[in-house]
């Protein structure tokens, strides 16, 4: 008998002994910080940002020195047929599914240091304290990079977590190819990153990803966590404008079927169509080909994109319809052929409701000013919240500029989001006692 007890009194007290240390683990931010600056690094540019396009040389760089250091950390290094890489940090019950984190390391081509970036190292830095605390969870604990996020080398952005969330076929994004016509198939191998794991068809027991909000408002409120409930839905359109090469000398104007004089109407008008839907609407044409984008021909041919993003499927059926209504407009007007193609589309999403107060009591318990928030740009667990319990955990941004060399965050900053993080992976993932 005596025995039997006293081993009761021995596991509660351990027990307790745990829950103190995980009541007391914060990770190291400046650990965090110098990890940060190490990647950005590769493909920094003169301005402080970094260049580092999807699948590029300079992304097969990144990814292996991100990969070098989820090994030095002992964490298992898997990657699937479309290059994204999981590493995995074993639980005490390996029936279990995984708690995941993570985001993308590739950037935009004038990007900063923090987009995606910050995602990674944050999940990477849960397992640096995890290993350096000898704190074991219950379920495994993986961290993930997904592949071009950013979707402006290949569309769709979001392209690694799709495919994973099933949102579009493998094949179709494997023969996705740049503006030099090199497929993402040939760019995964040419860089050493197509894997052999399949894609998805695995549970994860959470997901979680830490982002820089990219927008002001965590700033003006002056908070140091957003809670995010959700993110915007999103359209992408490639819309073609077809009128005729002619000599910019001897072309009455009254003869002309200028396609750049049509581009910019469209321009006016998309701008209009968003702030005609305030304060929830936006709008941009942040791409263009112009043919034959030489200095005396009257322009034929427009290539541009549309990028719309609405909270409610309604308002983006709405702003759809405005657009195909201003693209036949304008072409009537002209005297051209327009034709709007949608590329990519993702609903407004709602993270799940677990997760999100997960987020919410890891803020409240280290006492930092959290609000929550609705994400305005797009991520991988905008993805993965199709097929796993989703949250996500933002930190404010240098007045709110991203997606732009000098794109800045606060190391305390940095290292709120992190604890925050860790502390959700713990509410999900368990402590094996
Ligand atoms: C991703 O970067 C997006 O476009 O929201
Ligand atoms: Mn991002
Ligand atoms: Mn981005």
């Amino acid at each position: 008998m005596q025995p039997r007890h006293s081993s009761g009194r021995i596991a509660l007290l351990l027990h307790r002994a745990v829950q103190i240390t995980m009541l007391k683990t914060q990770v190291n931010g400046d650990r965090l910080w110098q990890s940060l600056m190490d990647l950005a690094r590769i493909g920094a540019t003169d301005k402080g940002g970094v260049r580092r396009l999807a699948l590029s040389d300079l992304d097969g760089e990144g990814r292996a020195l991100v990969c070098r250091w989820f090994r030095e950390a002992g964490l298992k290094v898997t990657v699937d047929r479309i290059g994204n890489i999981f590493a995995k940090r074993d639980g005490a019950d390996p029936s279990l599914p995984p708690v995941v984190s993570g985001s993308h390391i590739d950037t935009q081509p004038s990007g900063g240091k923090f987009d995606g970036n910050y995602g990674v190292m944050a999940a990477l830095e849960v397992a640096r304290t995890l290993n350096e605390t000898k704190l074991r969870t219950r379920a495994p604990y993986e961290v993930a990079i997904w592949t071009n996020e950013e979707g402006t080398r290949f569309t769709p952005v979001m392209m690694g977590s799709g495919v994973f969330a099933g949102a579009f076929e493998l094949e179709y994004a494997l023969a996705q190819q740049d503006l030099d016509g090199c497929s993402v198939q040939d760019a995964l191998q040419r860089i050493g990153y197509a894997g052999d794991a399949q894609v998805g068809g695995r549970s994860f027991g959470a997901y979680y990803e830490a982002h820089i909000e990219q927008g002001p408002v965590l700033e003006d409120m002056g908070h140091t966590v957003g809670v995010v409930t959700g993110a915007l839905g999103l359209r992408w359109y490639d819309l073609v404008l077809t009128g005729q090469d002619s000599h910019a000398g001897p072309t009455p104007m009254r003869l002309r079927k200028d396609a750049l004089l049509g581009a910019a109407r469209i321009i006016e008008g998309v701008n209009r169509i968003a702030l005609d839907g305030q304060p929830d609407a936006r709008a941009t044409v942040g791409f263009m080909q112009v043919s034959s984008n030489s200095l005396n021909v009257v322009p034929g041919t427009v290539r541009m994109s549309v990028d719309m993003r609405h909270p409610r499927d309604e308002g983006l059926d709405a702003m759809e319809a405005a657009l195909r209504a201003l693209a036949d407009n304008v072409a009537t007007a002209i005297g051209l052929g327009a034709q709007v193609t949608c590329v990519t589309r993702y609903a407004p999403v709602r993270f799940d409701a677990g997760c999100v107060t997960a987020v919410r009591e890891a803020a409240r318990k280290f006492g930092y000013r959290h609000s929550d928030i609705v994400s305005g740009a797009g991520h991988d667990a905008c993805y993965v919240a199709r097929v796993a319990p989703t949250g996500m955990i933002f930190v404010p941004c240098e007045g709110g500029i991203s997606h732009n060399e000098i794109e800045n965050a606060k190391p305390e900053d940095l290292e709120a989001g992190c604890n925050v993080l860790l502390h959700a992976v713990l509410a999900s993932a368990g402590m094996a006692a």
